[in-house]
Protein backbone atom coordinates (compact mmCIF):
# COMPACT_ATOMS: atom_id res chain seq x y z
CA UNK A 1 0.00 0.00 0.00
CA UNK A 2 3.17 2.60 0.94
CA UNK A 3 4.57 1.63 -2.34
CA UNK A 4 1.22 2.52 -4.00
CA UNK A 5 0.56 5.93 -2.38
CA UNK A 6 4.26 6.37 -3.69
CA UNK A 7 3.30 5.92 -7.19
CA UNK A 8 -0.04 8.64 -7.18
CA UNK A 9 1.08 10.87 -4.82
CA UNK A 10 1.21 14.69 -6.66
CA UNK A 11 -0.83 13.24 -9.63
CA UNK A 12 -3.74 15.26 -10.79
CA UNK A 13 -7.27 13.73 -10.53
CA UNK A 14 -10.03 15.93 -11.75
CA UNK A 15 -13.72 14.29 -10.46
CA UNK A 16 -16.90 15.42 -12.69
CA UNK A 17 -20.10 14.79 -11.16
CA UNK A 18 -23.54 16.80 -10.49
CA UNK A 19 -23.67 14.56 -7.24
CA UNK A 20 -21.62 17.13 -4.74
CA UNK A 21 -21.35 14.64 -1.81
CA UNK A 22 -20.02 11.42 -3.93
CA UNK A 23 -17.54 13.87 -5.70
CA UNK A 24 -16.58 15.24 -1.73
CA UNK A 25 -16.35 11.72 -0.67
CA UNK A 26 -14.17 10.31 -3.40
CA UNK A 27 -11.97 13.64 -3.48
CA UNK A 28 -11.04 13.24 0.78
CA UNK A 29 -9.86 9.66 -0.07
CA UNK A 30 -7.86 10.67 -2.79
CA UNK A 31 -6.30 13.43 -1.13
CA UNK A 32 -5.83 11.37 1.83
CA UNK A 33 -3.61 8.99 -0.82
CA UNK A 34 -1.40 12.04 -1.79
CA UNK A 35 -2.96 12.86 -4.89
CA UNK A 36 -4.10 16.50 -5.91
CA UNK A 37 -7.75 17.07 -7.09
CA UNK A 38 -9.89 19.15 -8.84
CA UNK A 39 -13.62 19.08 -8.37
CA UNK A 40 -16.39 20.29 -11.24
CA UNK A 41 -20.16 19.55 -10.29
CA UNK A 42 -21.53 19.97 -14.31
CA UNK A 43 -20.20 18.82 -17.46
CA UNK A 44 -19.39 22.40 -18.71
CA UNK A 45 -16.90 23.43 -15.60
CA UNK A 46 -15.41 19.73 -15.97
CA UNK A 47 -14.30 20.67 -19.53
CA UNK A 48 -12.85 24.37 -18.55
CA UNK A 49 -11.04 22.60 -15.88
CA UNK A 50 -9.39 19.86 -18.27
CA UNK A 51 -8.40 22.67 -20.29
CA UNK A 52 -6.98 25.23 -17.34
CA UNK A 53 -5.48 22.10 -15.31
CA UNK A 54 -4.11 19.85 -17.64
CA UNK A 55 -5.52 16.85 -14.96
CA UNK A 56 -3.20 13.26 -15.46
CA UNK A 57 -6.98 11.20 -15.41
CA UNK A 58 -10.56 12.73 -15.34
CA UNK A 59 -13.29 10.71 -13.49
CA UNK A 60 -16.67 11.20 -14.79
CA UNK A 61 -19.93 10.65 -13.70
CA UNK A 62 -21.90 9.14 -16.50
CA UNK A 63 -25.38 10.78 -15.74
CA UNK A 64 -25.36 14.47 -15.71
CA UNK A 65 -27.55 17.21 -16.50
CA UNK A 66 -26.88 18.97 -19.83
CA UNK A 67 -23.78 17.94 -20.85
CA UNK A 68 -23.80 13.81 -20.35
CA UNK A 69 -20.41 11.87 -19.18
CA UNK A 70 -20.33 10.76 -23.02
CA UNK A 71 -20.68 13.91 -24.48
CA UNK A 72 -17.63 15.16 -22.01
CA UNK A 73 -15.68 12.57 -22.78
CA UNK A 74 -16.17 12.75 -26.51
CA UNK A 75 -14.83 16.72 -26.06
CA UNK A 76 -11.90 15.60 -24.13
CA UNK A 77 -10.87 13.01 -26.76
CA UNK A 78 -11.65 15.34 -29.70
CA UNK A 79 -8.82 18.18 -28.73
CA UNK A 80 -5.32 17.09 -29.90
CA UNK A 81 -3.90 18.93 -26.29
CA UNK A 82 -6.35 16.87 -24.42
CA UNK A 83 -6.74 13.26 -25.92
CA UNK A 84 -3.86 11.51 -24.18
CA UNK A 85 -5.72 11.93 -20.99
CA UNK A 86 -7.03 8.90 -19.53
CA UNK A 87 -10.75 9.02 -18.71
CA UNK A 88 -12.54 6.49 -15.88
CA UNK A 89 -15.79 6.84 -16.13
CA UNK A 90 -18.33 5.90 -13.02
CA UNK A 91 -21.70 3.98 -14.30
CA UNK A 92 -24.46 1.77 -12.62
CA UNK A 93 -24.19 -1.98 -12.08
CA UNK A 94 -26.22 -2.99 -14.93
CA UNK A 95 -25.23 -0.59 -17.38
CA UNK A 96 -23.70 -2.67 -20.04
CA UNK A 97 -25.13 -0.42 -23.12
CA UNK A 98 -23.62 2.52 -21.58
CA UNK A 99 -20.33 0.94 -21.44
CA UNK A 100 -20.28 0.37 -25.36
CA UNK A 101 -21.11 4.15 -25.92
CA UNK A 102 -18.29 4.87 -23.25
CA UNK A 103 -15.90 3.27 -25.10
CA UNK A 104 -16.79 4.66 -28.04
CA UNK A 105 -16.80 8.34 -26.32
CA UNK A 106 -13.25 7.50 -26.51
CA UNK A 107 -13.46 6.18 -22.61
CA UNK A 108 -10.43 4.37 -21.00
CA UNK A 109 -11.92 2.60 -18.14
CA UNK A 110 -15.03 2.00 -15.83
CA UNK A 111 -15.57 1.57 -12.36
CA UNK A 112 -19.34 0.26 -11.28
CA UNK A 113 -20.98 2.18 -8.66
CA UNK A 114 -20.81 1.83 -5.24
CA UNK A 115 -17.09 1.50 -5.83
CA UNK A 116 -14.28 -0.13 -4.02
CA UNK A 117 -11.81 2.86 -2.42
CA UNK A 118 -9.30 0.05 -3.21
CA UNK A 119 -10.02 -0.39 -6.57
CA UNK A 120 -10.44 3.03 -7.43
CA UNK A 121 -6.95 3.52 -5.78
CA UNK A 122 -6.03 1.22 -8.20
CA UNK A 123 -7.52 1.87 -11.51
CA UNK A 124 -5.96 6.13 -10.95
CA UNK A 125 -2.08 4.13 -10.30
CA UNK A 126 -2.92 2.57 -13.65
CA UNK A 127 -3.78 4.86 -15.88
CA UNK A 128 -1.42 7.83 -13.98
CA UNK A 129 1.47 4.71 -15.01
CA UNK A 130 -0.21 4.86 -18.51
CA UNK A 131 -0.06 8.85 -18.57
CA UNK A 132 3.43 8.66 -17.68
CA UNK A 133 4.84 6.43 -20.53
CA UNK A 134 2.06 8.79 -22.86
CA UNK A 135 4.07 12.30 -21.96
CA UNK A 136 7.16 10.85 -22.47
CA UNK A 137 6.61 9.69 -25.60
CA UNK A 138 5.04 12.67 -26.33
CA UNK A 139 8.05 14.93 -25.23
CA UNK A 140 10.18 12.63 -27.51
CA UNK A 141 7.94 13.61 -30.40
CA UNK A 142 8.42 16.94 -29.69
CA UNK A 143 12.19 16.98 -29.08
CA UNK A 144 12.22 15.14 -32.91
CA UNK A 145 9.83 17.54 -34.37
CA UNK A 146 12.29 20.46 -32.90
CA UNK A 147 15.01 18.83 -34.45
CA UNK A 148 13.36 19.13 -38.07
CA UNK A 149 12.37 22.61 -37.16
CA UNK A 150 16.62 22.93 -36.46
CA UNK A 151 17.26 21.70 -39.94
CA UNK A 152 15.40 24.08 -41.59
CA UNK A 153 16.46 27.10 -39.74
CA UNK A 154 19.90 26.02 -40.71
CA UNK A 155 18.98 27.47 -44.02
CA UNK A 156 17.84 30.68 -44.79
CA UNK A 157 16.22 29.54 -48.19
CA UNK A 158 14.14 26.49 -46.72
CA UNK A 159 12.05 28.75 -43.99
CA UNK A 160 9.13 27.64 -43.43
CA UNK A 161 8.93 24.99 -46.03
CA UNK A 162 8.22 21.89 -44.08
CA UNK A 163 4.89 24.23 -42.92
CA UNK A 164 3.68 24.80 -46.63
CA UNK A 165 4.71 21.01 -47.57
CA UNK A 166 2.36 20.38 -44.73
CA UNK A 167 -0.11 22.52 -45.52
CA UNK A 168 0.03 21.63 -48.96
CA UNK A 169 -0.15 17.85 -48.18
CA UNK A 170 -3.01 18.02 -46.21
CA UNK A 171 -4.76 19.98 -48.76
CA UNK A 172 -4.39 17.55 -51.20
CA UNK A 173 -4.85 14.18 -48.56
CA UNK A 174 -8.22 16.05 -48.19
CA UNK A 175 -9.23 16.50 -51.65
CA UNK A 176 -8.73 12.89 -52.45
CA UNK A 177 -10.47 12.07 -49.38
CA UNK A 178 -7.35 9.75 -48.12
CA UNK A 179 -8.58 8.30 -44.73
CA UNK A 180 -7.87 10.81 -41.50
CA UNK A 181 -4.59 8.26 -40.29
CA UNK A 182 -2.73 8.84 -43.82
CA UNK A 183 -3.56 12.67 -44.01
CA UNK A 184 -2.07 12.58 -40.23
CA UNK A 185 1.26 10.67 -41.66
CA UNK A 186 1.18 12.99 -44.65
CA UNK A 187 1.59 16.13 -42.36
CA UNK A 188 3.91 14.21 -39.78
CA UNK A 189 5.81 13.18 -42.98
CA UNK A 190 6.11 17.04 -44.44
CA UNK A 191 7.75 18.38 -41.15
CA UNK A 192 10.16 14.98 -40.86
CA UNK A 193 10.96 14.14 -44.27
CA UNK A 194 14.63 16.24 -44.48
CA UNK A 195 15.36 15.72 -40.97
CA UNK A 196 18.00 13.34 -41.51
CA UNK A 197 20.00 16.58 -43.36
CA UNK A 198 21.18 17.13 -39.37
CA UNK A 199 23.63 14.23 -40.57
CA UNK A 200 25.10 16.20 -43.30
CA UNK A 201 28.03 19.11 -42.70
CA UNK A 202 27.07 22.90 -43.34
CA UNK A 203 29.73 22.64 -46.43
CA UNK A 204 27.88 20.39 -48.46
CA UNK A 205 24.07 21.31 -47.07
CA UNK A 206 24.85 25.02 -47.63
CA UNK A 207 26.79 25.04 -50.12
CA UNK A 208 26.22 27.93 -53.13
CA UNK A 209 27.85 25.62 -56.34
CA UNK A 210 27.59 22.44 -57.51
CA UNK A 211 28.36 19.57 -55.47
CA UNK A 212 31.08 17.20 -56.46
CA UNK A 213 30.07 13.50 -57.26
CA UNK A 214 31.45 12.95 -53.42
CA UNK A 215 29.33 15.62 -51.68
CA UNK A 216 26.27 14.22 -53.84
CA UNK A 217 27.25 10.76 -52.33
CA UNK A 218 27.17 12.32 -48.82
CA UNK A 219 23.81 14.07 -49.09
CA UNK A 220 21.92 11.33 -50.66
CA UNK A 221 22.21 9.56 -47.55
CA UNK A 222 20.22 12.04 -45.70
CA UNK A 223 16.83 9.85 -45.75
CA UNK A 224 18.34 6.80 -43.91
CA UNK A 225 19.56 8.91 -41.92
CA UNK A 226 16.46 10.44 -41.25
CA UNK A 227 14.88 6.75 -41.18
CA UNK A 228 16.92 5.74 -38.63
CA UNK A 229 16.16 8.78 -35.87
CA UNK A 230 12.42 8.07 -36.43
CA UNK A 231 12.46 4.51 -36.55
CA UNK A 232 12.79 4.12 -32.79
CA UNK A 233 9.23 6.29 -32.03
CA UNK A 234 6.24 3.72 -32.68
CA UNK A 235 4.17 7.22 -33.33
CA UNK A 236 6.43 8.20 -35.82
CA UNK A 237 5.90 5.03 -37.85
CA UNK A 238 3.24 6.12 -40.60
CA UNK A 239 6.07 8.76 -41.39
CA UNK A 240 9.07 6.51 -42.14
CA UNK A 241 7.96 6.00 -45.70
CA UNK A 242 8.07 9.25 -46.67
CA UNK A 243 11.06 10.06 -44.91
CA UNK A 244 12.55 7.28 -46.92
CA UNK A 245 11.36 7.21 -49.83
CA UNK A 246 10.48 11.18 -50.73
CA UNK A 247 13.69 11.92 -52.87
CA UNK A 248 11.99 8.72 -55.10
CA UNK A 249 11.34 9.63 -58.93
CA UNK A 250 8.84 7.99 -60.72
CA UNK A 251 10.66 6.39 -63.47
CA UNK A 252 12.99 5.17 -61.17
CA UNK A 253 16.03 7.45 -61.18
CA UNK A 254 15.63 8.69 -57.74
CA UNK A 255 16.99 7.73 -54.99
CA UNK A 256 17.68 5.76 -52.00
CA UNK A 257 15.85 2.55 -53.72
CA UNK A 258 15.14 3.56 -57.41
CA UNK A 259 11.75 2.43 -56.61
CA UNK A 260 9.65 3.04 -59.73
CA UNK A 261 6.00 4.16 -60.05
CA UNK A 262 3.94 2.38 -57.78
CA UNK A 263 6.51 0.63 -56.03
CA UNK A 264 7.32 4.27 -54.65
CA UNK A 265 4.85 4.67 -51.31
CA UNK A 266 2.13 6.75 -51.98
CA UNK A 267 2.30 8.82 -49.76
CA UNK A 268 6.49 9.47 -50.24
CA UNK A 269 5.00 10.32 -54.07
CA UNK A 270 2.72 12.78 -52.60
CA UNK A 271 5.44 14.58 -50.55
CA UNK A 272 7.31 14.50 -53.94
CA UNK A 273 4.85 16.20 -55.83
CA UNK A 274 4.34 19.31 -53.25
CA UNK A 275 8.11 19.37 -52.24
CA UNK A 276 8.95 20.17 -56.19
CA UNK A 277 6.21 22.60 -56.60
CA UNK A 278 7.51 24.44 -53.17
CA UNK A 279 11.12 24.65 -54.36
CA UNK A 280 9.72 26.03 -57.67
CA UNK A 281 7.50 28.74 -56.67
CA UNK A 282 10.05 30.06 -53.68
CA UNK A 283 13.54 31.77 -53.87
CA UNK A 284 16.46 29.30 -54.00
CA UNK A 285 20.35 30.39 -53.89
CA UNK A 286 20.15 30.24 -57.39
CA UNK A 287 17.15 32.08 -58.73
CA UNK A 288 14.67 34.05 -57.68
CA UNK A 289 10.71 33.06 -57.20
CA UNK A 290 8.99 31.14 -60.22
CA UNK A 291 5.58 32.95 -60.97
CA UNK A 292 2.85 30.41 -60.77
CA UNK A 293 2.70 29.63 -64.49
CA UNK A 294 6.08 28.60 -64.65
CA UNK A 295 5.68 26.48 -62.43
CA UNK A 296 3.17 24.81 -64.19
CA UNK A 297 5.09 24.16 -67.19
CA UNK A 298 7.83 23.17 -65.38
CA UNK A 299 5.95 20.68 -63.55
CA UNK A 300 4.38 19.87 -67.03
CA UNK A 301 7.60 19.29 -68.94
CA UNK A 302 9.22 17.03 -65.79
CA UNK A 303 6.07 14.64 -65.46
CA UNK A 304 6.02 14.10 -69.10
CA UNK A 305 9.90 13.24 -68.83
CA UNK A 306 8.81 10.99 -65.96
CA UNK A 307 9.84 12.44 -62.88
CA UNK A 308 6.19 12.83 -61.27
CA UNK A 309 3.19 10.62 -60.56
CA UNK A 310 0.98 12.14 -63.02
CA UNK A 311 -1.99 11.54 -61.97
CA UNK A 312 -1.07 13.35 -58.22
CA UNK A 313 0.43 16.41 -60.54
CA UNK A 314 -2.80 16.36 -62.01
CA UNK A 315 -4.75 16.66 -58.49
CA UNK A 316 -2.33 19.04 -57.22
CA UNK A 317 -3.10 21.47 -59.58
CA UNK A 318 -6.87 20.98 -59.39
CA UNK A 319 -6.26 21.64 -55.64
CA UNK A 320 -3.67 24.65 -56.84
CA UNK A 321 -6.14 26.33 -58.89
CA UNK A 322 -8.35 26.77 -55.21
CA UNK A 323 -5.62 28.53 -53.22
CA UNK A 324 -5.90 31.94 -54.36
CA UNK A 325 -2.73 33.51 -53.39
CA UNK A 326 -0.99 31.25 -55.65
CA UNK A 327 -2.56 32.87 -58.69
CA UNK A 328 -2.78 29.99 -61.27
CA UNK A 329 -4.97 30.55 -63.98
CA UNK A 330 -4.62 26.96 -65.19
CA UNK A 331 -4.57 27.35 -68.69
CA UNK A 332 -2.56 23.37 -68.69
CA UNK A 333 -4.75 21.21 -66.41
CA UNK A 334 -6.43 20.04 -69.46
CA UNK A 335 -3.54 19.60 -71.08
CA UNK A 336 -2.41 17.16 -68.54
CA UNK A 337 -6.25 15.34 -68.11
CA UNK A 338 -5.62 15.57 -72.01
CA UNK A 339 -2.30 13.39 -71.57
CA UNK A 340 -3.30 11.40 -69.17
CA UNK A 341 -6.98 10.38 -71.08
CA UNK A 342 -5.09 9.45 -74.28
CA UNK A 343 -1.72 7.70 -72.19
CA UNK A 344 0.69 9.84 -73.18
CA UNK A 345 2.26 9.99 -70.00
FE1 LIG B 1 15.00 15.57 -49.04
Amino acid sequence: MENLMQQIRDSKVLIVDDEQEAVDLMSTFLEQNGVVVFKAYNGESGLELVQKEKPDIVILDLQMPKMNGFEVSKAIKSKNETRLIPIIMLTGNSDFDARISGLESGVDDFMTKPYNFKELLFKVRNLVNLKKYTDELENAESVIFSLAMAVEARDDYTEGHCTRLAYYGELLGRHLNLPEEQVRAIIQGAYLHDIGKIGISDNILLKKGKLTDEEWEIMKKHPEIGENICKPLKSLRFALPVIRHHQERFNGSGYPDKLKGAEIPFNARLIAVVDFFDALSTHRPYRAALPADECIKIMIEETLQGYWDPFLINEFFKVLKQIKETQITLKDEDYIDFCLTNKII
